[in-house]
């Protein structure tokens, strides 16, 4: 069903690495950012709210969106392309997996080294200083203010035109630079710097494999796959052509 210099590459690959973002998501049931959003927050567009700026002017409004989003990823579970790459990493000498998702389902899904370059959804933190905060006093205050200083509280995601958390670009563009193949799965990858990962690898000599439902707009290259469709569908079915059987 998938082409065999797919098959051949990724049986040959010593390191393989996986960039997702928010389409792998999709089917447990968490809106993307990009696409036409549905349900109580339809009118909002996510880019105007996952703002600094949007939360010095209506911190209110950010922080509750944030708490529907966080009961969507309470409700939600990981789905058959999150195990497939806890299999992927059972499967290879080497797999480093980077996410955008602030969902945390990757790690519910059992995968063991997962670099998260835009935080997690769950973690508060301090918008003063951006200590982590576990817990605080229920006032009735929308955002809840920081237990030590006051200030109010956020979660702990990286907003646009915020600085990534420490480490984690430059460990995320080692694997880039040093993987065989990489995968980029349900990204619209359009958002710097982890967009920029994808001309890292394939300077670097890997192939890359995009997995989206959406086609793509040009031909892929040389050593350059594009799988049209559901991750949750398409990812467990090559993995079981790559590695029929194996470590189950
Ligand atoms: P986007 O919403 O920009 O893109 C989601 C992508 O997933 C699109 O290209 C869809 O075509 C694709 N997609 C949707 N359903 C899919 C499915 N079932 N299987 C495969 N692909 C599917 O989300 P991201 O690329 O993750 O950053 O957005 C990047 C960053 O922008 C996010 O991490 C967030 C956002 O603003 C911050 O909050 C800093």
């Amino acid at each position: 069903m998938f082409d065999e210099a797919l098959i051949r590459r990724l049986r040959a690959a010593r390191h393989i690495a996986a960039l997702t973002g928010a389409g792998i998501s999709a089917e447990s049931g968490l809106p993307t950012f990009r696409e036409p959003q549905t349900g109580l927050w339809a009118r909002y567009r996510p880019e105007d709210l996952a703002t600094p700026e949007a939360f010095a002017r209506d911190p209110e409004l950010v922080w509750r969106w944030y708490e529907w989003r966080r009961s969507l990823v309470a409700a939600a579970e990981p789905n058959a392309a999150h195990h497939a790459l806890v299999r992927i990493e059972t499967l290879v000498p080497r797999f480093t997996l980077v996410t955008q998702n602030v969902d945390g389902l990757h790690e519910r899904a059992g995968s063991r080294s997962v670099i998260e370059l835009h935080g997690r959804i769950q973690r508060t933190k301090c918008s003063r200083d951006g200590r982590l905060v576990e817990a605080w006093d229920d006032d009735g205050a929308v955002p809840p203010r920081c237990p030590s200083c006051g200030a109010a509280l956020r979660p702990d995601v990286v907003w646009f035109g915020e600085a990534l958390p420490p480490g984690v670009l430059e460990r995320a563009a080692d694997a880039a630079s040093e993987c065989d193949v990489l995968f980029v799965i349900g990204t619209s990858g359009v958002v710097y710097p982890a967009a920029g990962l994808v001309p890292l690898a394939r300077r670097a000599g890997a192939a890359v494999v995009v997995i989206n439902t959406a086609a793509p707009d040009a031909p892929p290259g040389p050593d350059e796959w594009h799988l049209t469709g559901p991750a949750a569908k398409l990812l467990p079915a090559l993995v079981e052509q790559v590695w029929p059987d194996e470590g189950r």
